[in-house]
């Protein structure tokens, strides 16, 4: 198994792409923390995995409160006995251009998603530490790496997340911590199927991509499961961009 002895806390696990990952990394043998403010379908993560013989426990999450950061990673230690890997995935979605932005949303998105990838960060390297290294995994977009049409704060918090990904990296290489950033193109999970049940922006989404599919939750998954992986031991900084060719051109 390609986990096997690993203990991985996964932000934003209670659905979408944190759920698939969260399954994913039981299957691989690793011992898997979820936190999530949606409780009753984190549980029910927790419940599945559990009962499909692997090792779950779901601890409730906001990524934006520094105290819930601290008890998420105490809990991962208490129960399973140390941390090996953080998947900082858990974010929110906002479509407004610059001028339609408000501050509330921008300060809103730049909590959620930068600023939790921060308290996650910091929180996991002392446990990590300890632990003798770890792999932190971080989930940008491709609108961490190119402008977009429609949106503004979930642009720069993601951009924000790439960069932040390469100083972690740099600052914690001596202590066997790796960090890298994952940059999915559109992925089908309940995040993006209001938008995508809009049949022109569904079929203009797969027309910009040259692989002319929707990604799947898996196809990031796997990804992640790599680069937390020690097959990735010699990959650190880097950034994989899992968009079906979408930023190639
Ligand atoms: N779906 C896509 O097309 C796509 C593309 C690129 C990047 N991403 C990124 O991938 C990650 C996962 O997205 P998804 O599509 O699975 O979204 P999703 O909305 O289906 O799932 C996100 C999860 O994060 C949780 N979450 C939101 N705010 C939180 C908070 N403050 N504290 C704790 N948990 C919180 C939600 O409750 C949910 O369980 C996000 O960071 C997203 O920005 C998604």
């Amino acid at each position: 198994m390609r986990l096997e002895n690993k203990v991985a806390l996964i932000s934003g696990g209670a659905r979408g792409m944190g759920e698939v990952e969260a399954k994913l990394f039981a299957k691989e043998g690793a011992k898997v923390i979820i936190g999530d403010m949606l409780e009753d379908k984190g549980r029910k993560v927790e419940a599945q995995i559990n009962e499909a013989g692997g090792e779950c426990v779901f601890v409730v999450l906001d990524v934006s409160d520094e105290d819930a950061w601290q008890r998420a990673v105490n809990e991962a230690v208490s129960r399973f006995g140390k941390l090996d890997i953080l998947v900082n995935n858990a974010g929110i979605y906002r479509a407004h251009i610059v001028e339609e932005t408000t501050a509330a949303e921008w300060d809103q998105v730049m909590n959620i998603n930068a600023k939790g990838v921060f308290f996650g960060t910091k929180y996991a390297i002392p446990a990590m530490r300890e632990a003798g290294g770890g792999s932190i995994v971080n989930i940008s977009s491709v609108a961490g790496l190119v402008g977009s049409r429609q949106t503004t704060a979930y642009t720069a918090s993601k951009g924000a997340v790439r960069l932040f990904t390469k100083s972690t990296a740099i600052q914690y290489a001596s202590d066997g911590i790796r960090a890298n950033s994952v940059h999915p193109g559109t992925i089908v999970t309940p995040m993006t199927e209001g938008f995508l049940a809009d049949s022109t922006m569904r079929q203009d989404r797969m027309d910009r991509t040259p692989l002319k599919r929707l990604g799947r939750p898996e196809d990031v998954a796997y990804g992640a499961l790599y680069l937390a992986s020690d097959e990735a031991s010699f990959v650190t900084g880097s950034e994989l961009v899992i968009d079906g060719g979408r930023t190639a051109e």
